[in-house]
């Protein structure tokens, strides 16, 4: 009897040249790797870009438990475990196809050596040319001729993982040893790798006794999407929130005004895609980042006052199907059920931290105790809006109400100039071409400076008649001294001998 089937193999030469489209760049390639170092056990793991015009190559080793040659070649097996099967608790794998399609994405020869304690090296690689060419999965002993020194870093190592990439065509094409710009063009991958695994593995770069990642010699450092390290950090509420069997944490922060931060931190606190772009959830699997920076189609837009917000999601690696995690572990969408939750929260941690954004931009809206607390005040005229100098600040009031008719009438004039000529379209553009570069006030000045001009409100205010005791109170609140309570508190009337008070 005819089967009622036939068998349909897929072509080895197409199906292996498929596999090189999955959308990974570089350094999400590089990451995937270390994902298996990382769940193999390794402490230290280096990599190493080697430029040689279009012989370049890059290796990726680890100290990690390594591999026996049948672990070896089920390994380099195009899906070498079920995706539906239960995996170890740290296992930061999924489909068993990673380390194929990462270095695929990259190169046409991959060749990985490895070595388990007690045992020699023993090294497989595929070549995309060879299996095209024989229509087979045929997969080679040995390293390319001549590539044998590439893998020598193994040698003294005890055990541990190096994957090799060769032929690199998506990376630097058929470029010239001699080629100085196309060799910037390789070595400035170095940097986007280095940026992109600080970030991906910074808990396990963190942790206690933490993994180290080399690049080109150089020890990668962390970044920690929460500035945990900064005490204006504010970490809100961990929500747990439930699905089946499991538990999804949350964790939400809002993090400092710019104005908080050194200039370094503030800088460094953007990571490698800018404040802007790296607001939104954080989703790690295992503690490895998944996502960074993203309002995961909950309906919410990344706008510059949302900026400060940000909000770690912990899922264990059972929730893949749920999640819908990808081979490059670059996606991961929240379950229906648990969108509701997700809103909610991230509806709270922007209010937050709009609040904090804020902090000064409240100068102009504010209306707290009295009317004498900012030197600019916003006014809507017939739908239009006007910035115009407060009159009743306590140093302009002084100005005016003391000084000699002529004077008042030329302070009145060159008040009126400036508020008609303030450049608020270059304002405007400044401000949204370059968010974080706005001037905090007195931001680089002498400290005498600022004390000059607080002693100077100080004077005006008594002048005036207040009391000392409620002068202080109303400096405090003064734009732009809420920052210097102490030095107010500090000002005394006797200081100021000789000033009419
Ligand atoms: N550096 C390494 N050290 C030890 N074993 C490794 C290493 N790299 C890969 N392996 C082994 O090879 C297998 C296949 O790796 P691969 O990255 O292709 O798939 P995976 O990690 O299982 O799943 P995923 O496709 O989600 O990455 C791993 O499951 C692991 O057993
Ligand atoms: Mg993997």
């Amino acid at each position: 009897m005819a089967e009622d089937y036939e068998i349909v193999a897929p072509e080895p030469g197409a199906l292996i040249e498929s596999l090189r489209a999955f959308g990974y760049t570089p350094q999400t390639a590089i990451a995937d790797l270390i994902d298996n170092s990382i769940t193999a056990g390794a402490r230290n793991i280096w990599v190493y870009f080697t430029w040689n015009g279009d012989g370049s190559y890059i290796t990726v080793r680890d100290d990690g438990k390594g591999m026996t040659s049948e672990e070896l070649v089920a390994a380099m097996r195009a899906g070498s475990q079920n995706p539906r099967t239960r995996r170890g608790r740290k296992d930061l794998g999924r489909f068993g196809l990673g380390l194929k399609t990462a270095s695929f994405s990259q190169c046409r020869i991959l060749t990985v050596a490895s070595k388990v304690s007690g045992s020699s090296i023993t090294t497989r690689r595929w070549d995309l040319d060879y299996v095209g060419q024989t229509s087979e999965w045929r997969l080679l002993h040995e390293t390319a001729s001549g590539s044998e020194q590439r893998i020598s870093g193994l040698k003294d190592q005890e055990k541990g993982t190096l994957v090799l990439w060769e032929c690199m065509d998506r990376i630097v094409s058929d470029d010239r040893v001699d080629d100085q710009k196309a060799e910037r063009r390789f070595l400035s991958h170095i940097s986007n790798v280095e940026q992109h695994l600080g970030m991906v593995f910074h808990r396990f770069i963190d942790d206690l006794q933490g993994i180290t990642i080399h690049i080109n010699g150089h020890q990668i450092s962390s970044w920690d999407p929460f500035l945990s390290s900064e005490s204006t950090t504010q970490p809100l509420q961990e929500e747990r929130l439930h699905l089946h069997d499991d538990v999804v944490r949350v964790r939400p922060y809002v993090l400092p005004h710019h104005s908080r931060l050194s200039a370094a931190a503030h800088d460094r606190g953007g990571g490698p895609r800018g404040w802007n772009t790296q607001q939104g959830f954080y989703i790690y699997r295992n503690r490895r980042l998944l996502l960074a920076g993203d309002w995961l189609g909950l309906g919410m837009r990344k706008e510059e006052h949302y900026k400060l917000a940000r909000i770690a999601i912990d899922l264990p690696n059972s929730m893949d199907h749920e999640w819908d995690i990808d081979v490059r572990k670059s996606r991961a969408r929240p379950p229906g059920i648990l969108q509701e939750d997700l809103r909610r929260i991230a509806r709270i941690t922007r209010e937050r931290a709009v609040d904090v954004y804020r902090h000064r931009g409240k100068v102009l809206s504010r209306k707290t105790s009295g009317n004498d607390i900012f030197i600019w005040n916003r006014e809507l005229k017939s739908g239009r809006v006007k910035f115009r100098i407060n009159r009743e600040h306590p140093l302009i009031a002084d100005l005016l109400q003391f000084s000699v008719q002529e004077d008042r009438k030329r302070v009145e004039t060159l008040l009126r100039l400036i508020e008609e000529t303030i450049p608020v379209p270059l304002i405007t553009l400044e401000n949204s071409e370059h968010p974080d570069k706005e001037f905090v006030p007195f931001e680089g000045s002498p400290p005498s400076e600022m004390l000059g001009i607080l002693k100077e409100v100080y004077i005006s205010l008594r002048r005036s008649g207040i009391p000392s005791d409620e002068a202080k109170e109303r400096l405090i609140a003064l734009e732009p001294f809420q920052e210097f309570n102490e030095l107010v508190m500090a000002l005394r009337d006797d200081e100021m001998m000789g000033e009419d008070l």
